[in-house]
């Protein structure tokens, strides 16, 4: 009987070096997807440099080769033709592959005056509903309705002010983009003040949109439906630096007790992190788009870390701390206040050493000396670059299965961590 042979991609870690060296942070995942979605708003020929080579790129590209868009890639860039964009419904198969698929509502909305898409379902760190993304269309004055998994939306937004229930991140920026299709100003409040959101106005105003307030909690949108839909001339619009990438790489050099420099990354969006960084112990250096990070042997808990909206210490950097928090001196109190399972991470940590107690939405971990290294999975993005982390700082080789959830979020996370004298092999396994 010829059993079928599944071949995967595994990163096996030789832990115990010290990273040292330069590494330039590329463009932001959390910019680049909301960003690629709104080339729908308007038919036109972009230019979107910076854009990370990763899983959740490559899935929201195949869905806008799926309503008619022409996509390449150039060398510094990646091209996206929307002048040919006719379809209106997101494709169940590619909608379960990626939630951000969920921001072609509002761009969609914008270019046709109707979408549809399907619930993006649930995954392993929440159960992460879109009622806000819902509600708020439908108070924009869009007609919103379901059947099983399928959400239907159309119509023209008439504009007023709304106020989300929470700062959710994605909601703020699909709303933004569905305010844009109706003729009525619009003013949103509590909105989310991430970063990648101010990005996204960036790029909305750069071809021609009027959004104000982006990276505040009050953004007014100017209704554009007299904007002529096609665009004359090709946009270019570089994307934002992926602070989360950054910070991965700098927990990554700081659990191996190293000294690295990182370019194309503004201290200003990762304070809270070098905060905690320094609480630690660690030596940060910055100037305008430049970190430099050093510590000695010995570092110290950071004390108690919650998870929070921007500017507060970001939940997607949670993971990558918990595993840095496993060897140094005293007890941490990690919470994570934004979803409601994501310690994915935590039982192949506690399997190559760690102490870590899980109780409620706080994981108490307490510092031991070493880690030694085993084999573990990825099970979520974020995750997986904590074990990747933890296989960095521990004696002996840890073999992490999963990576292609490390992939949708790292563009070459073993060349990365290479180049800065990590001992990190991609490669290609039987299972
Ligand atoms: C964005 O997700 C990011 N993704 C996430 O990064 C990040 O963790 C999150 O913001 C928080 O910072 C992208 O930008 C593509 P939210 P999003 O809406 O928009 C609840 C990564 O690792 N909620 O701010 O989905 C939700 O369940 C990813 O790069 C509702 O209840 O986050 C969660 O508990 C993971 N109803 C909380 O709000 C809604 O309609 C925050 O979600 C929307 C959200």
């Amino acid at each position: 009987m010829d059993w079928e042979v599944f071949w995967v991609e595994n990163y096996h870690i030789e832990g115990g070096v010290p990273l040292r060296g330069e590494y330039r942070v590329k463009g932001a995942k959390n910019s680049a997807l909301p960003i690629l979605a709104a080339t729908v708003c308007r038919g036109g020929v972009y230019e979107i440099y910076d854009c990370p080579r990763i899983g959740d790129v490559f899935a929201m590209v195949e869905i806008l080769n799926s309503l008619g868009a022409k996509t390449k890639w150039e060398e510094e860039c990646i091209v996206v033709d929307s002048r040919n964009v006719s379809e209106f419904a997101v494709p169940e198969h590619l909608m379960a592959e990626m939630r951000s698929s969920v921001f072609l509502m509002g761009s969609l909305l914008v270019r046709s005056g109707e979408a549809q898409i399907h619930k993006p379902g649930g995954c392993k760190i929440g159960k992460r509903p879109i009622d806000i993304h819902i509600s708020g269309l439908e108070q924009l004055g869009f007609e919103v309705g379901t059947e099983e998994e399928k959400v239907f939306c159309k119509g023209v937004c008439h504009g007023g002010k709304i106020t989300l229930p929470y700062p959710s991140v994605g909601a703020t920026e699909n709303l933004i983009m569905a305010a844009l299709a109706g003729d009525g100003d619009t003013i949103i409040q509590n909105c989310a003040i991430e970063p990648e959101i101010v990005d996204l106005q960036g790029f909305l105003r750069s071809v021609g949109f009027q959004v104000f307030g982006a990276g505040t909690d009050t953004v007014f949108v100017k209704g554009a439906r007299g904007l002529k839909r096609n665009l004359g001339t090709p946009k270019m619009y570089f994307l934002l630096e992926d602070r989360i990438e950054a910070v991965t790489y700098m927990c990554a050099v700081v659990g191996t007790r190293g000294r690295a420099v990182f370019r194309n990354i503004r201290p200003s969006i990762i304070n809270e992190v070098i905060k905690t960084f320094e609480r630690m112990g660690v030596e940060v250096r910055s100037c305008e788009n430049m970190v430099e990070i050093w510590c000695g042997k010995t570092l110290k808990s950071p004390g108690i870390i919650v998870t929070q909206p921007y500017p507060g210490f970001p939940t997607d950097c949670q993971p990558q701390l918990m595993s840095l928090c496993t060897k140094v001196k005293g007890l941490t109190t990690i919470r994570e206040e934004i979803f409601e399972s994501r310690f994915t991470h935590k039982n192949d940590l506690i399997n190559m050493g760690a102490d870590i107690e899980i109780c409620g939405k706080n994981a108490i971990i307490k510092g031991t000396d070493f880690l030694r290294g085993k084999e573990v999975e990825a099970r979520d993005l974020r995750g997986g670059a904590a074990l990747v982390i933890a296989g960095l700082m521990a004696e002996g080789e840890t073999v992490v299965k999963g990576t292609f959830h490390v992939q949708r979020g790292y563009e070459d996370l073993e060349k990365g961590l290479k180049s800065l004298g990590g001992l990190i092999e991609k490669k290609r396994e039987k299972t």
